[in-house]
């Protein structure tokens, strides 16, 4: 079984063998692997050792491939995992994790049908941006596929995970998925059109509000403050404010309202940031981000998110604007 929590464990083995499409149950006892993970970056790190670290995973019950050799030592040394080159040891897993990058797909797909592979997985769990599960099922035409948008804040086990289902996946199967990332973080279903602009504010919104962050720290420093104290200050200024506006589910509108006094110093910071167009450079981030997605998919839309977008706002009312 993977999980070592409070389920028992044959639940935990009922639900990967439904996971894994029926694969029995001494298959799975007796296999030397469980997971498989191929690509095992940045992505497949957040999502994967946070559970080990919590003693959620067996890592021995880990099959890792990445490209390099190098990538492959580090890791052995680093996390003392069982990680290779070959995309086979991943692949003999019931359930595997792809998380490769979106150009590094066709090779892996190759690979794999080139090689004498037994048809495994049976479930397949893709985090490529942008990848279509049409895409996917042409490529993988034996596996259940599920594709996950997850986020980077899964490392702290604070992240966001958005799920598209492919065609053939029982109730079991995606409570099982919906689980795993569940232990990450926060889980999501959506339809699958959604997911680029889920991605682009949630996968891609980390590193924009580390900018801000940033940003923030840079201008304390202007204004006297050490490095050290403006970047701690800029840090919980953010996890503060991001709490105030979850817990008391509070529109950003009304926190700004309420930090802002006539005449104060608030109100004077937030002309300069509307002068600047602080707000219409990061609709249009996160628009380019998702435009971005799909375009690295290899599969870009006939017109991207952001065309359709301004189509729209164009045919509507003389009284709709566009922001910024
Ligand atoms: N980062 C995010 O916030 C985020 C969010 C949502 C989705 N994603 C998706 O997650 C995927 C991975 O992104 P990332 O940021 O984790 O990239 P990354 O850090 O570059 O990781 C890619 C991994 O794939 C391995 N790899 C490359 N070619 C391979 C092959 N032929 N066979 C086996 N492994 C191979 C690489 O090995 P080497 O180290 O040896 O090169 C590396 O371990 C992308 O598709 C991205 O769209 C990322």
């Amino acid at each position: 079984m993977i999980w070592s929590d409070d389920r028992s464990p044959d639940t935990a083995e009922a639900a990967i063998c439904a996971a894994a499409g029926g694969t029995t149950a001494s298959e799975i006892t007796a296999g030397e692997t469980t997971l498989g993970v191929i690509g095992l970056g940045r992505m497949a790190q957040a999502l994967v050792l946070p559970l080990i670290e919590a003693g959620l995973l067996d890592r021995q019950r880990l099959r890792a491939v990445v490209a390099s050799e190098a990538s492959a030592e580090r890791l052995r040394h680093s996390h003392q995992l069982v990680v290779s080159t070959d995309p086979l040891q991943a692949w003999q897993a019931p359930v595997v994790l792809l998380a490769v990058k979106p150009q590094q797909l066709e090779g892996v797909a190759a690979a794999l049908a080139a090689a004498e592979a037994p048809p495994r997985p049976r479930l397949l769990i893709s985090v490529l941006a942008g990848v279509t599960l049409a895409r996917l099922q042409r490529l993988f035409p034996s596996c259940l596929i599920v594709r996950a948008v997850p986020n980077t804040p899964c490392l702290v086990r604070a992240g966001l995970t958005g799920l598209a289902w492919g065609e053939g996946l029982s109730a079991a199967q995606k409570e099982w998925v919906q689980q795993l990332f569940a232990r990450v973080g926060e889980v999501l279903e959506l339809p699958e059109p959604q997911l680029d602009g889920f991605l682009a504010l949630t996968s891609s919104g980390p590193a924009f509000v580390a900018l801000v962050a940033e940003a923030m720290a840079d201008g304390a420093v202007a204004a006297g403050l050490p490095r050290s104290l403006a970047q701690h200050l800029a840090h919980r200024t953010l996890a503060g404010t991001a709490a105030l506006l979850h817990e008391r589910e509070l529109h950003p509108g009304q926190l700004k309202d309420m930090v802002t006094s006539p005449a104060g110093t608030t109100i004077a910071g937030l002309r300069h940031l509307e002068r600047a167009g602080l707000r219409s450079a990061l609709i249009e981030a996160v628009l380019a981000a998702a435009d971005r997605s799909r375009e690295l998919a290899g599969e870009a839309a006939e017109q991207p998110v952001s065309a359709r977008v301004d189509h729209f706002l164009t045919s509507q009312q003389p009284s709709v604007q566009r922001l910024g």
